[in-house]
């Protein structure tokens, strides 16, 4: 196996800089989000650049969000889709999504985005039941003991060939 090569934090500035293209309305959610004792949860500019491109490249329309926090990589796929596209967004917490639609709002993709408030299951198993679909992607990025049963309710949702991404995969272990 090939061994990986450790990126130093000029690499790392030098990537963040040039690599992602962060927009300033991206930069200051991240940056409001970094003052906060839970910042840990946002993914990073890299991984949110990776997304937005993975959406790019399989034209993805459609997608849903698991797990939205402060709306960070919801930002980063939203500017990434069509003007018709969308996203449903599922979250717990008013709170931390109500930040999240102040930067989607002022990002001008915040009619892309469908917000549902409550358990993901719960939305995701509704969904289900209503025939929504299919979505071209799905980004899982919630509480990780959920990540089996939000992993196939993904597998109903999704076309064929559909794409599904997930944080955290290998974390801890
Ligand atoms: C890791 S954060 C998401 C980070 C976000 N994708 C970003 O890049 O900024 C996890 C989110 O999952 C939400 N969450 C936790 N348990 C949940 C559940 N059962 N259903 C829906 N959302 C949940 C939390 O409220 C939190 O906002």
């Amino acid at each position: 196996m090939g061994r990986m090569i450790e990126p130093n934090p000029g690499i790392l500035a030098y990537l963040t800089a040039y690599g992602g293209r962060e927009t300033e309305i991206q930069q200051r959610c991240r940056e409001e989000t970094a003052k906060r004792d839970d910042a840990v949860m946002q993914i990073s500019p890299e991984q949110a650049a990776s997304l937005a491109l993975l959406a790019r490249l399989t034209c993805a329309k459609n997608c849903i969000e698991i797990g939205v926090f402060t709306g960070y990589s919801a930002l980063a796929v939203a500017s990434a889709i069509p003007q018709d596209g969308r996203i449903v967004a599922l979250d717990v917490s008013k709170e931390y999504t109500d930040i999240a639609r102040r930067y989607w709002r002022e990002a001008g993709v915040e009619r892309k985005i469908e917000l549902r408030i409550g358990p993901a299951l719960a939305s995701l198993d509704a969904m289900i039941a209503r025939g929504e679909g299919p979505f071209d992607m799905v980004f899982i990025d919630a509480d990780k003991t959920g990540y089996d049963a939000y992993y196939e309710r993904a597998l109903t949702l999704l076309r064929p060939g559909g794409l599904i991404a997930l944080d955290n995969m290998l974390y801890s272990g």
